[in-house]
């Protein structure tokens, strides 16, 4: 056992909340896994499965289209999710969120649908340099279509975004600010709302990739003013392909709809369709229901739990992994932000990430190997690729030693 200190805080109980997950009670290569990559995808509790589950075995029918029972309970249940969301994300209304595909969807709606009304030549996006590709290319191909300039943050060594920099980035031109919470690649918490603040100090729109956030912290969407905030089911313990669009009403009612369809019409001639209410409008087409419903269950398990302890513990575990991985020679952690999620990626000098997750696989460990979605990050940093150890709150202190002693079995048989 290593002698570096496990804090655990008061009231948290990683054991029983591990009973709550099927899936971690397996073995890998005959070794218990370890998952250590909930950055890719979160594990889903007894509860978001059992929802699932029943939702097809007891409820199944499509919604809003159906006045019979099975319709009605669908819709209720599909429908009380947006409310969960709602209260998870502090919005002031239902008609706020959007069900989308994933945070992918929600950034490439907001990009299209507000993007081609909003932006004309010349005009200018800022995103930052410690984005994920799906807040990089939408803007991109936002950019390239109206002939707008694309700026970026940069940041520094630890990677942190460098608020001067930002600041003189900003002008008459500026008309969106899209940052994410939590780098993926890096695990750096941005200062969002402050972010937010110097957007709209220049008349600029913010919106906030929360993938990496919502997980892991509590967020107020009213607190931080973003214009639009985005995550998704998975990342959250939920299902994939769901997730949420936040837009203030006014700026999303202003949109036109992002895909046409059924269900986010009020009228349809052959001449002339007229559209939903929000937040239908922008809902075309029978939608994942059942994700729905499994998201609705997913942010009852947070909530039950608690956000505040669960980054509590995580910090304490990222406290506890930064020291276990410093002690390997030769490794080198990439992103050592002060204000940071449960996120490690590192390099080992002389051995290919793709090496190293391999022989980790071979004991059990799941890791993400390569550049993340986030190419950009890995070149800012000059290197091609790092291995990433990404934490939640069903990992464990003794789990971070058999990473570590992972680690050390990889530098002896590359060594
Ligand atoms: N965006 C996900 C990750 O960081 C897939 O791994």
């Amino acid at each position: 056992m290593s002698t570096l200190s496990r804090v655990v805080p008061t009231g948290f109980d990683v054991e029983t909340i591990r009973e709550d997950f099927p899936v971690l009670k397996q073995s890998i290569h005959g070794k218990p896994l370890v998952y250590l990559d909930s950055a890719a995808t979160a594990q889903k509790p007894h509860a978001v499965v059992d929802a699932i589950r029943r939702f097809h075995e007891v409820d199944c029918a499509n919604i809003h289209r159906g006045v019979h029972e099975l319709s009605q309970r669908s819709t209720a249940a599909y429908e009380e999710t947006r409310a969960k969301a709602k209260k998870f994300l502090n919005a002031r209304t239902k008609n706020e969120l959007i069900f989308v595909r994933g945070t992918t969807e929600g950034i490439n709606l907001v990009a299209s649908s507000w993007g081609r009304g909003n932006v004309k030549p010349g005009d200018e996006i800022v995103i930052s340099a410690l984005e994920h590709h799906s807040n990089i290319v939408p803007w991109q191909m936002l950019c390239e279509e109206r002939e707008a300039k694309l700026r970026i943050i940069p940041m520094n060594d630890r990677g942190e975004l460098l608020l001067e920099e930002y600041e003189k980035l900003l002008g008459p031109r500026t008309r969106m600010v899209a940052v994410s919470h939590v780098s993926n690649a890096l695990g750096t918490i941005n200062p969002v709302a402050r972010i937010v603040e110097m957007a709209h100090n220049a008349g600029a729109l913010a919106l906030i990739d929360g993938a990496q956030a919502a997980p892991h912290m509590k967020i107020d969407v009213q607190a931080l003013d973003a214009d639009f905030y985005t995550f998704s089911g998975h990342k959250v313990f939920g299902p994939t392909g769901i997730g949420i669009l936040y837009g203030k009403s006014k700026l999303l009612n202003a949109m036109p709809p992002y895909q046409g369809g059924g269900d986010m019409i009020k009228t349809v001639t052959f001449e002339k369709t007229t559209y939903a209410d929000l937040p239908y409008k922008f809902e075309a087409g029978t939608p994942n229901i059942a994700g729905g419903i499994g998201l609705g269950a997913a942010l009852d398990y947070v909530n039950r739990i608690g956000l505040d302890k669960i980054a509590a513990y995580e910090h304490e575990l990222l406290v506890y992994g930064t020291e276990a991985l410093s002690e390997i020679p030769g490794l080198r952690i990439i992103g050592t932000a002060r204000e940071k999620a449960a996120v490690l990626s590192f390099i080992i000098e002389g051995i290919h990430p793709h090496d190293i997750g391999t022989v980790l696989d071979r004991q059990g460990i799941a890791v993400r190997t390569g550049h993340h979605c986030a190419q950009p990050v890995m070149d800012w940093f000059h290197v091609p690729a790092t291995t990433r150890a990404s934490m939640a709150f069903y990992n464990t202190f003794a789990e971070l030693d058999a990473l570590a002693a992972g680690l050390q079995k990889v530098k002896e048989i590359f060594s």
